[in-house]
């Protein structure tokens, strides 16, 4: 099933509430939080005292992509604030497969996350553990970048090996994702589609997402 995740990270901080509310009415389905430490990318954004404020403005998935390093300090706030998807980098861990058991541990659905530079084959021993992969399709850190072309044959190839090896997880994009990237993404394989500036850079944010949706739903449909 295609889903739409709106990113808040190019939302108006200031109306977060009702950019969400928007962004909802228009299709949106599960709410992506970009969470940055400085360390692991070089941008700052938001804890567990927003994810817990955002818990009361909306019943979506709250799902939590951390950008961070030392993720095992934080999950537990994580998932006690209310975040019901918790993704971790496979650059970011050592022991990755711990990491992915602490979130499972805590009541949260656990996903594993890849930096364009980084390949598929990475994940091959936690793939039957992980609820969801996160392919980013740019460099972490920033909104608004330009979609990287490469991401579309890694997720072909996680489609691929779900099906040879009846793995369960899902797949979810995560970058430049726009009215004209999206159709590549969806027939590759991707089910859950992270977008902020696209929803919430200009005009409205329930026309945009409804928009983008539209877009998918018609390049899922022509899948071959
Ligand atoms: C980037 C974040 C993304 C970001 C995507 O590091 O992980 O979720 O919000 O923004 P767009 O859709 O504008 O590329
Ligand atoms: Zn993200």
């Amino acid at each position: 099933m295609i889903e739409l995740a709106p990113s808040i990270l190019s939302a108006d901080f200031a109306h977060l509430a009702d950019q969400i509310g928007r962004a909802a009415a228009g299709g949106g389905t599960v709410i992506h939080v970009d969470v940055m430490d400085g360390h692991f990318v070089p941008n700052i954004t938001i804890g567990p005292p927003v994810v817990k404020a955002l818990r009361q403005t909306t019943r979506l998935p709250l799902d939590c992509h951390l950008m961070i390093e030392n993720a095992d300090q934080y999950v537990p706030e994580f998932a006690d604030a209310g975040a019901d998807w918790i993704s971790v980098h496979q650059e970011a861990c050592q022991h990755l497969n711990r990491t992915l058991h602490l979130i499972k541990s805590h009541g949260c659905r656990a996903g594993v996350v890849i930096n364009p530079a980084t390949p598929v084959d990475t994940l091959s021993e936690v793939l039957e553990i992980v609820d969801y992969v996160l392919v980013m399709s740019v460099n972490p850190g920033f909104g608004g970048q330009q979609f990287i072309p490469g991401s579309v044959a890694k997720i072909r190839k996680l489609a691929e090996i779900r099906a040879e090896h009846e793995y369960a997880y899902r797949i979810e994009v995560d970058g430049g994702i726009a009215l004209g990237t999206v159709a590549d993404v969806v027939r590759a394989g991707a089910e859950i589609l992270v977008a902020g500036s696209a929803v919430f850079g200009k005009g409205d944010a329930k026309l945009n997402a409804a928009a983008l949706l539209e877009a998918a739903r018609s390049a899922s449909l022509l899948k071959v």
